[in-house]
C-alpha cells in the first residue's frame, strides 16, 4: 500500500511575513495547532478547494531538530477525530524520512502537546511496513496508521501539516480526487 504521495501542485505558499513560532531550545520535537489561514496563503487554500473540493481548515507545524526523530510513533486523530489524511509540506529541512508501521501489541492514549490526544507505540510494539524519504514537495500522506518522522540531515526541519478535523473524505476518496496531480514514484 502507498501512504505517501508527492504532490504537483502549481504553488504552495505562506501567509505573507508569515513566521515559525518561538520554540523551547531544549526540546527536540514541539507542534503547534493553527487554522490553515493563520499559515498558508488564500491561494493555496482555495486552490485545495475548488480544484478538488478538498477543504484544508486547521494546520499543525512541526519542528524537529536536526539529527532526531519524533517524538513517537503514533496515530494522529483519537476519539472524535475522524481524520485520515493530511497535504504535509516540509519548509526547511529537507533530508527526513516518514516512516509508518503495523502495531503488534496495543496502543497506549497520550496527550500531546498542542492538546490531542493521540496514540502511541513503542519501538518493539510495531512492525516498520513503509518509509519515504520527503523532499521539499508538498505530500498526501497517510496519518491513520501508526508513524513517525526521522530527521537524519543536518539542518532542523520546520513542516505544516494541512488537515481537516471534522471531514469525513477518506483516504481512499482524497487519493482518488488528487490523482491528477499525485505522484507515485521519486519521492
Ligand atoms: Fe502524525
Amino acid at each position: 500500500m502507498i501512504r505517501c504521495y508527492k504532490l504537483n501542485v502549481p504553488k504552495f505558499l505562506f501567509v505573507d511575513n508569515f513566521k515559525f513560532p518561538e520554540f523551547r531550545n531544549n526540546f527536540n520535537h514541539q507542534s503547534w495547532t493553527l487554522k490553515a489561514n493563520q499559515v498558508i496563503h488564500s491561494e493555496t487554500l482555495n486552490y485545495f478547494q475548488t480544484e478538488f473540493g478538498l477543504q484544508l481548515t486547521d494546520c499543525l507545524i512541526s519542528y524537529l531538530k536536526a539529527g532526531k526523530a519524533g517524538n513517537d510513533i503514533h496515530v494522529d486523530g483519537y476519539g472524535h477525530d475522524v481524520v485520515q489524511w493530511a497535504i504535509n509540506y516540509v519548509s526547511t529541512g529537507h533530508d527526513t524520512k516518514m516512516c509508518w508501521y503495523v502495531p503488534t501489541a496495543k496502543s497506549t492514549p497520550y496527550k500531546a502537546d498542542f492538546g490531542k490526544i493521540i496514540e502511541v507505540w513503542n519501538e518493539n510494539e510495531v512492525d516498520l511496513v513503509e518509509e519515504y524519504n520527503i523532499g521539499k514537495y508538498p505530500i498526501l500522506v497517510k496519518i491513520d496508521e501508526p508513524h513517525r518522522i526521522y530527521n537524519n540531515g543536518a539542518a532542523d526541519r520546520w513542516s505544516v501539516s494541512l488537515r481537516n478535523y471534522v471531514s469525513e473524505i477518506s483516504w481512499d476518496n482524497v487519493v482518488h480526487r488528487l490523482a491528477g496531480v499525485r505522484i507515485t514514484d521519486n519521492i
